[in-house]
């Protein structure tokens, strides 16, 4: 039997004969593209080559792809583990012409790959084609068509509609029609009954698409409209899984080498077994070899679990496979974190990242499980109460509140309770939940929705160029720009043929400055990047948007900005040096007042630490080291000891960033300083915890170093003059607070003297009104509480009494009365309500109680007799 790992090097051995050039999958975890989350297609990484925004460097490539369909156009989710070929994470196997070949060779390798190389049954495949559309104005694809013929028999080629055969990548983006290949798994008898044909797209879990051919040659706009794309492209896509489910002769993927070790692992931690069906049991097995695929591969690609975004997409996934183990492996403790070592070991080869970070890894997966299963219990109980009483009351929906209940209180994700709910014949009213956390985020934040427009060209231009790593200033002209509404509010953006700014990317802020049209200067608040294209924020478009634009960037932010930049490569490797070479970077900020940097460590840094991180910071600051920078390819890098990063997608020049090669060497294309010494110096200013395993460092250096000592300096300066410039300031301090105590103490003791010496007193103004003991005075003491005890005390001196004092502290009334229960219970006298009513509003103020004992402060201390005459008329009126 053929390997995955085998069948996997076929495939790219197969178009490197064929004039391609291998590149490694890009991240799964997508950054730089604000229309998409994670890598949904191997085409991600090429859009701008096929958008024509950059040059291929090569105009034939293949690779593998960690691809990830929950979120999205391509939504796989649902299906996931009940059925057994769609996946969360799956390998996406393709091959690409920018602008090189077309349907010809696409067409005529894929079938000698099918069918020579891997040698399927050319009786079992079946090839799809674009059947055109009207509303869209597409013709149908006759070219792929003639082309299918020369291979296969014509009653094989089926024709398809826009939603089968017309793929695009996103609401917007590249797309074009394509053409796909279908295998028929079925036994020759089941063959011989039905036709495969009848069964092509019709969800037959053994008729199943293998390979998409995609002929790139449009661009889906915002409104809608297609525009052509400058040149024609092929994009293939081919489920590895799939593939090597077909050629392992499996009926299911999970069946194949690439799941059968974590689910054999499964079973042996669990004590349950696999049972290749379609119980519960064998779906939560399904659905665990599956989700941690997709969360362990997430996280080495630097994406942590969160409350938004691409980090809530993982925290669902994750929660989805803790319920399945516990409520149908009944298994309650964290279990995918020991599966990951094993799926680790299993990618070593072809996706390294994981196996290198397999303990940072494990550690976040573990602290998730932990906590969801902290919470999942009871809300478990939650959501059976809600399906009795969703049944009870006759509907059959769960209703938004409660589910946004289940969503708030006990971290369950709408798409788990719409597991639960249909586990249970019952449906969520999905609207109703949008409803209400639509609502609970317009409480929370003011809405920060934008609305961004399609860009509008004024020139085209080979390739747009960033200078600014060689000078902040340059005269040039603009390219594009489009208006966007946020918050209400119109702003800009633009992009320019050429720019000094540096875009905001590996944690350094993008540039702002002037671009000054004519004698017209236009703000950029902002710079940042979107694919390739390097985005301008301004606030206004100028009166001649087409002349001539000198681009300034703001030199003084600039270089702050760089010096951060480069202290953050000296902390990196300090780091490295004293915690270890565990430490990876897990997120960085850099801009003109300090530095945040992000770290996997598994320990609080001790304040030792921390001062030998610095004392080397600042060592290799006085050093005056030079910052060479070069660029070169990836391997070399690596080779030279660059600390390899995973975030590069192919064609990326990759700049390597020096500070002394035995000390420094970084992957980064960020702005630095000429020398470390233009660093001054280097100070740290917080340590603490982000998330499990990942530490976070504040610090300062440079201007903002200067500024931050002197203020700390002035603060103790501030200090010894209010002591009197003490000899010792520590100890001074010390003495100080030590002397506070005891006076503390020692008054505590002569205020509890003076509170019975005053309850005495009171206790000889007793009257008696309405039969009741009353006492009313004004007393002097410190504070409220003291009000309360004398009350207290009162009590327990006292049978059936009320008694009412007032205070004037410091300017500002407080009352307190106390009415025995019996006077309560006789007369319906009730203190708290006595404060509202009357008390409240002669002392300008509020406050309340119980019926036996309320207080009140407020801002009018002038009519503390007046509350003490009101409370006697409420007694003599009961
Ligand atoms: N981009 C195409 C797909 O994902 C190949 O199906």
């Amino acid at each position: 039997m053929l390997t995955s790992a085998a069948i996997r090097q076929q495939f790219l051995d197969f178009f490197a004969s064929k004039g391609h050039v291998i590149v490694p999958s890009a991240p799964i975890v997508v950054k730089n593209d604000p229309t998409l989350l994670f890598t949904n297609a191997g085409m991600n990484q090429f859009k701008d080559f096929f958008l024509g925004n950059k040059n291929a460097p090569n105009t034939r490539v293949a690779d593998t792809q960690k691809c990830l369909r929950v979120s999205g156009k391509h939504n796989d989710l649902e299906e996931v583990g009940v059925d057994t070929y769609h996946h969360t994470m799956f390998e996406m196997l393709g091959n690409w012409s920018f602008g090189d070949y077309f349907k010809k060779e696409a067409i005529s390798w894929s079938w000698e790959l099918l069918t020579e190389v891997y040698k399927i049954p050319k009786d079992r495949l079946y090839v799809t084609v674009f059947e055109g559309d009207e509303k869209e104005n597409l013709p149908k694809d006759t070219e792929a068509y003639d082309e299918w013929k020369r291979w296969i028999a014509e009653d094989r080629i089926l024709m398809g509609n826009k939603k089968d055969n017309f793929w695009e990548m996103g609401d917007t983006g590249p797309c074009g029609p394509c053409s796909e290949i279908h295998v028929d798994c079925r036994s020759d008898e089941e063959r011989a009954k039905v036709d495969g044909k009848t069964l092509v797209n019709n969800d037959h879990p053994q008729v199943i698409e293998i390979w998409n051919n995609v002929f790139m040659q449009f661009n889906r706009l915002k409104d809608g409209s297609l525009e052509l794309l400058p040149a024609k492209h092929v994009d293939t896509g081919m489920g590895l899984e799939r593939l090597v489910r077909v050629l392992q002769g499996k009926t299911s993927n999970y069946d194949t080498d690439l799941f059968s070790g974590t689910i054999g692992a499964t079973e042996t931690i669990t004590g349950k077994e696999y049972g290749y069906g379609d119980t519960k049991k064998d779906i939560a097995f399904r659905v665990i070899a599956d989700h941690i695929r997709a969360i362990g591969f997430t996280i080495a690609d630097g994406q942590l679990p969160s409350n938004t975004g691409a980090g809530y997409v993982i925290r669902r996934i994750l929660r989805r496979a803790v319920r399945y183990y516990y409520s149908y492996l009944d298994y309650k403790q964290p279990l995918l974190f020991q599966l990951m070592p094993v799926l680790a070991g299993q990618f070593a080869e072809v996706f390294p990242e994981l196996q290198q970070q397999i303990d940072f890894v494990g550690k976040v997966v573990k602290e998730e499980e932990e906590a969801f299963l902290r919470t999942l219990e009871k809300g478990l109980k939650k959501i059976d109460e809600i399906i009795t009483h969703t049944k009870q009351s006759g509907t059959l929906t769960i209703n938004g509140a409660a589910a946004f209940e289940l969503y708030d209180t006990y971290g369950f994700p709408v798409d788990l309770t719409r597991l639960i709910a249909r586990e249970n014949d019952l449906s969520v009213d999905e609207a109703g939940f949008e409803k209400e956390m639509q609502q609970q985020k317009e409480r929370s934040r003011a809405a920060t929705a934008v609305d961004t427009e399609d860009w509008v060209n004024l020139q085209e231009v080979e390739q747009m160029r960033f200078s600014g790593y060689d000078s902040l200033e340059l005269q040039t002209r603009v390219v594009k720009y489009r208006k966007v509404k946020a918050k209400g509010k119109e702003a800009f953006q633009m992009v320019l043929a050429e720019t000094p700014f540096y875009a905001e990317s590996g944690g350094q802020v993008g540039d702002t400055g002037i671009l000054s049209f004519e004698g017209e200067r236009v703000n950029v608040v902002d710079t940042r990047k979107e694919n390739d294209l390097f985005i301008h924020f301004v606030e206004k478009l100028p009166v001649n948007i087409t002349g001539v634009v000198t681009a300034m960037v703001d030199k003084d932010r600039r270089k702050k900005t760089a010096v951060h930049h480069s202290a953050t490569h000296l902390l990196h490797a300090a780091l490295r040096e004293v915690l270890g070479t565990h430490v990876a970077q897990k997120g960085s900020l850099v801009n003109d007042e300090h530095l945040r940097f992000d770290f996997s460590h598994f320990a609080k840094v001790t304040n030792e630490e921390i001062a030998r991180i610095e004392a080397i910071v600042n060592e290799k600051i006085r050093e005056n080291i030079p910052v060479v920078i070069r660029e070169m390819p990836k391997d070399e890098a690596i080779a030279m000891g660059a600390m390899a990063l995973f975030g590069e997608k192919y064609g990326d020049t990759v700049r390597v960033v020096v500070m002394d090669k035995e000390y420094s060497v970084e992957l980064c294309g960020g702005t630095h300083v000429g020398a470390t010494g233009e660093l001054g110096s280097f100070k740290i200013k917080s340590e603490s915890a982000v998330a499990a395993g990942v530490r976070r460092i504040e610090a300062v250096s440079g201007y903002a170093a200067e500024l931050y000592i002197n203020e700390q300096l002035q603060t103790l300066a501030e200090v010894k003059d209010v002591l009197k410039q003490p000899k010792e300031l520590v100890k001074s301090v010390e003495s100080l607070v030590n002397e506070l105590a005891a006076a503390r103490k020692h008054l505590e003791m002569l205020e509890a003297r003076a509170l019975v010496g005053i309850r005495n007193e009171l206790l000889k103004k007793d009257e008696i009104i309405n039969g009741v003991t009353f006492i009313g005075d004004i007393v002097e003491v410190g504070s409220a509480d003291a009000l309360k005890k004398l009350c207290f005390d009162l009590k327990n001196n006292l049978n059936d009494y009320v008694a009412v004092l007032a205070a004037n502290i410091g300017g500002k009334p407080s009352v307190a009365i106390g009415i025995a229960d019996t006077v309560v219970a006789a007369k319906g006298l009730d203190a708290g309500k006595l404060i509202k009513e009357k008390v409240a509003p002669l002392v300008k103020g509020g406050g309340g109680g119980q019926k036996n004992l309320a207080t009140a402060g407020g801002q009018d201390a002038s009519n503390l007799q007046q509350v003490i005459d009101a409370v006697r008329s409420a007694l003599a009126g009961a």
